[in-house]
């Protein structure tokens, strides 16, 4: 899918974040499987992740995230009537983790539904929330975004456990006066799916002897992840009638520093203007592109106006891009 936002002007208008306290380096890790700092810095760039604690589901990261946005914004969760929470890893099944969240937040009048689309997750989140504001159907929406992957890691695939990381993010999504999305760029193959998956999830029924835990290609990911990052950001771009040079701002999805080099190397955006934190957090998943949106905007680097160019990738598989112009007045109503 892809489309060219043509209605009203939607943007983000807050945005919070939230990681757990727990930091795990590599170094930690080491002693856990048979791995090294110096392996996994040379092939993903991360230096350590946060883990949460065994106490923790989703929405204990997911409610300090959106709640931090609700009040960067300004507005009350009572105003909110749409909110939709992007997660792989969601506290159960059902409830979901989006109805559990509003009820904490004493949101009653709001829809609220999970929403599962691997990485992509948040990508796809805030397509659904631009058309729900944009037709008129949403006044305002929270979008959260948000895993526990070290819940799902088989710890006897050291090639995975090193990866990833628990984290999550919020944005209040509603009609702004300038500046607002501009388009999206969605897609999914199932067929490729296969090398990225989680096994035993769902009603599938297991093999036998394989575990129920995040399984991976790491391979065939990588080669997907590149080709995506580089063929959803050139389509977005075009249907936008943007070049490259207008970008001020890339937000990849942090999987890999290499698959980030390689997308922005590809694509010809200088790393001045790409954002880079897998180094510590690994990939977060639906999280890793709101925290590190806003740890751009925490740097200064996210300016009234800045063209915001979002990429996602992972499970499914999935990709999705996302092209906005950061504006966060909203609409005087
Ligand atoms: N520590 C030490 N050695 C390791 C580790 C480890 N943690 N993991 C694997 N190795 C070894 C392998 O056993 C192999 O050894 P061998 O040569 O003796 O057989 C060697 O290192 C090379 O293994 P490869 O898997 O070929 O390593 P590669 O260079 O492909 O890097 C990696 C692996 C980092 C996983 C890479 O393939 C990758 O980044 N893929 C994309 C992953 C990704 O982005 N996934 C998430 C996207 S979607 C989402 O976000 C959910």
């Amino acid at each position: 899918m892809i489309g060219r936002a043509a209605g009203p002007r939607i943007g983000i208008t807050g945005l919070g974040v939230h990681a757990p306290e727990r930091v795990v380096t590599n170094d930690d890790l080491a002693t856990m499987v048979e791995t090294s700092d110096e392996w996994i810095q040379e092939r993903t760039g991360i230096r350590e992740r946060r883990f949460a604690r065994e106490d923790q589901a989703l929405t204990d990261i997911a409610l300090p995230a959106a709640t931090a946005a609700l009040a960067d914004a300004g507005v009350a969760a009572q105003s909110i009537d749409l909110l939709i929470c992007a997660t792989v890893t969601p506290d159960m099944l059902f409830p979901t983790s989006s109805a559990l969240l509003a009820d904490e937040l004493a949101m009653p009048q709001a829809a609220a539904y999970d929403l599962l689309a691997g990485c992509t997750g948040f990508m796809y989140a805030l397509a659904q929330a631009y058309g729900m504001l944009a037709s008129g159907l949403s006044e305002r929406a929270l979008v959260v975004g948000g895993d526990i992957l070290s819940r799902i890691l088989n710890w006897d695939d050291r090639g995975t456990v090193v990866l990833f990381g628990d984290g999550g993010g919020a944005v209040v999504m509603e009609r702004v006066d300038a500046g607002g999305f501009l388009g999206f760029e969605l897609g999914a193959d199932g067929g490729g799916g296969v090398h990225l998956s989680f096994p035993g999830s769902g009603s599938r029924p297991l093999s036998n002897g394989e575990p129920s835990a995040l399984t991976m290609n790491g391979r065939e990911v990588f080669k997907f992840a590149t080709r995506v990052m580089v063929s959803s950001a050139t389509a977005i771009l075009e249907r936008c009638e943007k070049t490259v040079d207008d970008i001020d701002l890339y937000v990849p999805h942090q999987a890999n520093k290499r698959i980030i080099d390689y997308a922005a190397g590809k694509l010809g955006i200088p790393p001045d203007k790409t954002v880079v934190n897998v180094d510590r957090y690994g990939n977060t998943s639906s999280g890793s592109i709101p925290l590190a949106l806003a740890e751009a905007r925490d740097a200064g680097r996210l300016e009234d106006g800045a063209l915001v160019l979002m990429t996602g990738m992972g499970a499914g598989l999935t990709w999705g891009s996302a092209l906005l112009e950061w504006s966060d007045r909203r609409i005087a109503r």
